[in-house]
C-alpha cells in the first residue's frame, strides 16, 4: 500500500492523548445556578419533580449563594416566587418585592465574587401566570408589557442585578429595557436576551418551582419548537438591539439552534438546561437506568461543544465539585 491506512484511533489510545486532544471543555465559572426564593417560608420547601433544587427562604438563599461562590462557579440567576398576584405583575417592580429583595441581600454578599443575575419576566407574578400583561380580550399585549418590563429592569438594577435576564419573548423588550436602563445612568447593567425560547414541555418542573398560575400556553410570545431558523433571528434581532448575551432556551433539544445562533452573532452566547432536562437526567439516574452523574456532565459537554460558552443548569453547584474531583 502507497499510502499510509488512516489510524484515527491514534488520538484515543491513553487518557493523557484523549486529553491532550479533548475539543472542549467544561469548567466551573462557565456554569450558572438559577435560584428561587420564595416569599413568607421559614423553611426551604424541595421541589418534588426537582430532586436537590428547593425554594429558598431568604436566609437560606444567602448561605446557598455563598456556597455557589465557594464552588467557583460563574454566576446566579434568581427566580422569586411572591405570596400574592395581581394580573400586572406589580410584585415584581416592587422595592420590597421578594426577587429585588433578595437580589439586594445576594449581591451584597457574594456580588463581588460572581455575577448575579435576575429573572426579568412577568410570569411569576401575575394572577394568571402569563409573562404579559393581558388585553381586554384575554392576549398577551406586547406593547404594554414592555412598559411592565422597564420598570422591572430599573427596580432590579437598583437593587443591584449586574445581568437581567429578559426571558419574556416580548417584541422590543431589549431595546425598551436598554433604553429605560440608560437613561436612569444603568449604563453598565447587561442584559442576557434569551433569544430564542421555545414553547415546548421541558418547562414542567419549573412551573412546580415557581406554582405557576398558567392554564394555556405560551405558543403567542415562545418560539415554535419546529423553528431553527426563526431562532436564529431572534438572536440576530437581540442583538441589534443591544443585547450583551444571547442565549437558546431549552438545550438538549436545540442543539442545532445553539450551534446556528453562534455562528450567526459575536457576543457571548449562553444555553438554559432547564428544570425537564434536569428531571429527565436525575429521574433515570435516580431509577439506575442511566448513570445521572455521566449523563449529566455528557449532556453539559454536548451544549458546550454545540456552541454555548456558559450553561445555565441547576446541576451548577455539583458539577463543579464533580469536576474538581476530577484534577
Ligand atoms: C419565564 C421562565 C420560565 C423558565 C425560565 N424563565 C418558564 C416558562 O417560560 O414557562 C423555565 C426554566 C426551566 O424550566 O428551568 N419566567
Amino acid at each position: 500500500m502507497s499510502f499510509p491506512e488512516r489510524r484515527l484511533r491514534r488520538t484515543r489510545h491513553s487518557p493523557a492523548m484523549r486529553r491532550l486532544v479533548r475539543e472542549s471543555h467544561l469548567v466551573p465559572s462557565q456554569l450558572v445556578l438559577p435560584m428561587f426564593v420564595r416569599e413568607g417560608l421559614s423553611e426551604p420547601a424541595p421541589i418534588g419533580s426537582m430532586p436537590g433544587v428547593v425554594q429558598h427562604t431568604l436566609d437560606s438563599l444567602r448561605t446557598a449563594a455563598v456556597e455557589a461562590a465557594e464552588a467557583r462557579i460563574g454566576g446566579l440567576m434568581l427566580f422569586g416566587v411572591p405570596a400574592t398576584r395581581d394580573a400586572c405583575g406589580s410584585g415584581a417592580d416592587a422595592e420590597d418585592g421578594i426577587l429585588n429583595v433578595a437580589t439586594r441581600a445576594v449581591a451584597a454578599e457574594v456580588g463581588d465574587e460572581l455575577v448575579v443575575q435576575t429573572d426579568l419576566c412577568l410570569d411569576e407574578f401575575t394572577d394568571h401566570g402569563h409573562c404579559g400583561v393581558l388585553d381586554a380580550r384575554g392576549r398577551v399585549d406586547n406593547d404594554q408589557t414592555l412598559r411592565r418590563y422597564e420598570a422591572m429592569a430599573l427596580a432590579q438594577a437598583r437593587a443591584g442585578s449586574q445581568l437581567l435576564g429578559l426571558s419574556g419573548m416580548m417584541d422590543g423588550q431589549t431595546a425598551a429595557v436598554r433604553a429605560a436602563l440608560d437613561a436612569e445612568g444603568f449604563t453598565d447593567t447587561g442584559i442576557l436576551a434569551y433569544a430564542a425560547k421555545y414553547a415546548g414541555a421541558f418547562y414542567g418542573p419549573f412551573r412546580e418551582a415557581v406554582d405557576s398560575q398558567l392554564t394555556g400556553d405560551r405558543r403567542t410570545y415562545q418560539l415554535d419548537p419546529a423553528n431553527g431558523r426563526e431562532g436564529v433571528r431572534e438572536a440576530v434581532t437581540d442583538v441589534a438591539e443591544g443585547a450583551d448575551v444571547v442565549m437558546v432556551k431549552p438545550a438538549l433539544p436545540y442543539l442545532d439552534v445553539l450551534a446556528e445562533v453562534r455562528r450567526a452573532v459575536d457576543v457571548p452566547v449562553w444555553a438554559y438546561q432547564v428544570s425537564g432536562e434536569y428531571a429527565m437526567i436525575h429521574a433515570a439516574g435516580a431509577n439506575g437506568w442511566i448513570d445521572g452523574r455521566a449523563a449529566m456532565f455528557e449532556a453539559l459537554l454536548g451544549i458546550r461543544r454545540a456552541g454555548a460558552d456558559a450553561i445555565l443548569t441547576y446541576a451548577a453547584v455539583d458539577a463543579a465539585g464533580w469536576l474538581r474531583e476530577q484534577l
